[in-house]
């Protein structure tokens, strides 16, 4: 089973990090293929907490850990988080960054931030880290990428362009200063040198890997609703984070991958703009943020929290083709002395029960829920399915008949070891 892909299956912030740490040792290479440091992914190890924006969780393993071509770079914080991660011992030496990951720049943040206040209330609540930006420049044809910091000249150009429009955009309509184009060259040439030797043909090294039949793990960042393409449009991230993304955002051919572990949380929660429709605005939402700890690791902003969205999850399971579900939090569900989960959706009083096809009809949709019995004790130290209580092995099982794929494994707390495997990943 040699590539494997992690993906969110909701939103964001499913639990991906720990869903990677679990399988390990095992894994020779983890590959980060989309996104940038707009993920956050806290690992629990030995009782130390890390939280990880660009690198994959895979550095605190042995593994390899990988940097793809979809991947936007923001060399700044690669570098702290390398220094961080080096001043409490964990070995990043093995680090490796494509050629053809795009690098977000200090105009990429600026335009970031402008073009989120000029919406107003029209905004997408980013993380603000530059990474639409700079994926539009990729797309665009004005990006800078990892390999363009080893030839001035060519940096030099392909600066100058990107900043163009870009310095009219800023003082013309958004009534800033320009930005020196000299400046965005001088910090991206300094950081040259220290990035050089990571940065290698991150498409050679992992078919090899695949063909010498080692295990290759592809971290999703984000989520399949934030995906540009499938998720919430406009109120999604800029890149591919679905498991398709895993080939493109590294090199490596679909007939590859061997599986697709969903990580889907046993509630949602949700961070920035965009439908939500089993969002709870009252009480219970409060008490899910606060036993879950529903604040983001990369921009400390409160998760919005609703109940498990079985549509939400099935639209995943279906686009991404899920083998396995990885459930996360399932621990954060005790005490409810009912559980509703939402099985179907009521749009201008006609039942759905699939995610509707268009955006109006999804702001519109309200939940029907299903109401399953909660259970009142304590499961975190659960190892085994048949420890947990009756109604607990019941919500599981109907999760599993609702969203059409197997549950593989639970997480019952944030360390490593709070799981129950009911099949193995790998
Ligand atoms: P990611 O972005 O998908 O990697 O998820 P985040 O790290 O942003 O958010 C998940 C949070 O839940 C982190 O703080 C994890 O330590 C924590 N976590 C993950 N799995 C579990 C679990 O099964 N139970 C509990 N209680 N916490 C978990
Ligand atoms: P992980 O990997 C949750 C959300 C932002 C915003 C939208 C667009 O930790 O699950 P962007 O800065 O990407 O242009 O913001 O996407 N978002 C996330 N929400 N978890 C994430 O990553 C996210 N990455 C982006 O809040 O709504
Ligand atoms: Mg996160």
């Amino acid at each position: 089973m040699p590539g494997i892909v992690v993906v969110g299956a909701q939103w964001g912030d499913e639990g991906k990090g720990k869903a990677t740490d679990q399988l390990g040792d095992r894994v020779d290479y983890t590959v980060r293929y989309s996104g940038g440091n707009n993920a956050g992914h806290t690992l629990v190890v030995n009782g130390e907490k890390y939280a990880l924006h660009l690198l994959p969780s895979g550095i605190l393993n042995d593994s390899v850990p990988v940097i793809g071509n979809g991947v936007v770079v923001d060399l700044d914080v690669l570098f702290e988080e390398i220094d961080g991660l080096n001043a409490r011992g964990v070995d990043t030496s093995k680090l490796i960054i494509s050629a053809n990951a795009h690098v977000i720049t200090e105009y990429h943040k600026v335009m970031d931030k402008v073009t989120e206040r000029f919406l107003g209330n029209r905004r997408i609540g980013t993380t603000g880290r530059g990474i639409g930006p700079a994926y539009s420049d990729k797309i665009n044809r004005l990006g800078i990428r990892m390999q363009d910091l080893f030839d001035e000249s060519i940096l030099r150009q392909k600066v100058e362009a990107a900043l163009e429009q870009k310095n009219h955009l800023l003082v013309k309509v958004y009534n800033r200063r320009a930005i020196d184009a000299n400046q965005v060259i001088d910090e991206l040439l300094a950081h040259a040198p220290r990035v050089a030797p990571m940065v290698t043909d991150v498409v050679r090294v992992l078919n090899a890997a695949l063909d010498r039949d080692e295990v290759v793990l592809f971290e999703g960042a984000q989520a399949h609703h934030l995906d540009v393409d499938h998720g919430t449009y406009p109120y999604v991230t800029s890149s591919n984070p679905i498991a398709a993304g895993a080939c493109t955002g590294s090199g490596v051919g679909p007939m590859r991958i061997n599986r697709v572990i969903g990580i889907a949380k046993a509630y949602t929660t949700r961070v920035g703009e965009g439908p939500f429709p089993t969002e709870l605005l009252n009480a219970d939402g409060e008490k899910l943020r606060a036993d879950g700890a529903e604040f983001g690791t990369t921009t400390g902003r409160n998760r919005r929290c609703g109940w498990f969205d079985a549509l939400v999850v099935e639209a995943a399971a279906t686009a991404n083709a899920f083998t396995d579900i990885f459930l996360t939090k399932l621990d954060i569900l005790t005490g409810w002395e009912k559980i509703p989960v939402c099985v179907a959706y009521e749009v201008n009083g006609e039942r759905m029960d699939t995610l509707p096809m268009t955006q109006t009809d999804f702001h519109h949709a309200v939940p029907v829920y299903e109401y399953l019995d909660g259970w009142t004790e304590d499961i975190s130290g659960c190892r085994d399915f048949a420890d947990f209580p009756k109604n607990t092995q019941a919500y599981v099982r109907r999760l599993e008949e609702l969203v059409g794929c197997r549950i593989s494994g639970i997480g019952v707390g944030p360390s490593r070891e709070q799981v129950v495997m009911l099949h193995e990943l790998l």
